[in-house]
């Protein structure tokens, strides 16, 4: 399939990219670069041996959107370009609801108007809340606590109404636990500009002496060692859940009663931040130093996924290890 892949330089981005590439999808990326670095590019093919498109620009222009599905005959869209930082949409939630929920209708728009519906869009557990019962499937309540969440949750339910409206589209709702780990190659990675907000970067930056330790966000949770449990999952096996998404959706046998489903991306396995210390520790031969702090604002204790309807309906599940996990984020900050 042609497909355009929105944010493709990003962390997910071009590890999604790079998957399309190895199944000999042609892949078009539009991306501002307001996260990511024009030098992905080059990793991405270098790593691949394939070239892809790229375009320069924001979802937000309709017009471009609509120019690049015509000018690469685009007939798939997965949909990842978006902020994505928590903390930064409490403080500016005008931002996220301009860049996630407009830019999500304006590419709506150009794919309407250019009759493409097949859509795979990047959601997140963040949209559950604070769990109520643990492994979270999908029939899980949603109730978002803070401004990013709520764009995603907003986007469903904007994706759930045109897939209602509409049998011509066929939507894959993917809603991600915590993606961890970088490419094989250690060419592409997480690599945040500023300060990392989420975990795994901050310990890269701490393994290789820019940080002088990590602050374990509480210690006090009501978990086995009393820190945050999550689902991290390796980049890698997300990205791959990008591919049995277009399957589904490319499906020949089409006579489903469906043409939207919604997906929990994560490996069903909980790990705490100590865990993560170990783990990261032992596999590199590296010491972490850490400090247990106060409690983020807005954190939850515990969240995991229950990933058995992705695994039957896509036929899609983990493969990487922790030790996979751990080990390919410090390869990558070793070359970075
Ligand atoms: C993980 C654990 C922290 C940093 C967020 C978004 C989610 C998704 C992933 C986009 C928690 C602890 C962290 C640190 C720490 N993003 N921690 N010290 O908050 O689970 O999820 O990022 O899709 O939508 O909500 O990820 O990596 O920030 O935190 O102790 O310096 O690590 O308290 O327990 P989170 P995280």
């Amino acid at each position: 399939m042609n497909v355009l892949l929105t944010g493709g330089m990003g962390y997910l981005g071009s590890h999604t990219a790079l998957s399309l590439l190895e199944q000999e999808h042609e892949v078009t990326i539009l991306d501002n670069l307001s996260n990511s670095n024009p030098s992905v590019l080059q990793c991405i093919e270098s790593i691949s041996s394939k070239q892809l498109n790229f375009v320069r620009g924001d979802v937000l222009d309709t017009a471009l959107v609509k120019n690049t599905i015509n000018q690469f005959k685009i007939d798939a869209v997965i949909h990842l370009a978006g902020l994505k930082a928590v903390g930064e949409s409490v403080l500016n939630p005008h931002q996220y609801y301009k860049n996630n929920v407009q830019g999500a209708i304006s590419l709506l728009d150009a794919m309407l108007s250019c009759n493409i519906g097949s859509l795979v869009f990047s959601s997140s557990a963040t949209v559950y809340g604070a769990p109520q019962y643990l492994p979270i499937n999908e029939e899980h309540p949603t109730n978002p606590y803070n401004p990013y969440g709520n764009s995603k949750l907003f986007i469903e339910q904007i994706l759930i109404d045109i897939a209602r409206s509409n049998k011509d589209w066929t939507i894959v709702n993917l809603r991600y636990f915590n993606p961890v780990g970088s490419h094989i190659s250690g060419l592409i990675g997480d690599n945040p500009n500023g300060i990392p907000n989420n975990l795994m970067p901050y310990i890269n930056q701490v393994a290789a002496n820019q940080r002088p330790f990590l602050n374990v966000f509480g210690g006090d949770y009501e978990t086995p060692d009393g820190t945050g449990i999550r689902d991290y999952i390796h980049v890698e096996d997300l990205s791959e859940a990008h591919l049995a998404a277009l399957n589904w959706i490319d499906d020949p046998d089409k006579n489903r009663d469906i043409n939207m489903n919604t997906f929990n991306i994560g490996t069903g396995v909980g790990y705490s931040v100590l865990d993560i210390i170990h783990a990261y520790e032992q596999i590199n031969g590296l010491k972490i130093p850490y400090k247990i702090t106060a409690r983020r604002e807005g954190d939850i204790a515990a969240c995991y996924a229950n990933p058995t309807k992705a695994n039957t309906i896509l036929g899609w599940k983990t493969s990487r290890t922790l030790e996979d996990m751990c080990g390919s984020a410090w390869n990558f900050q070793k070359n970075k």
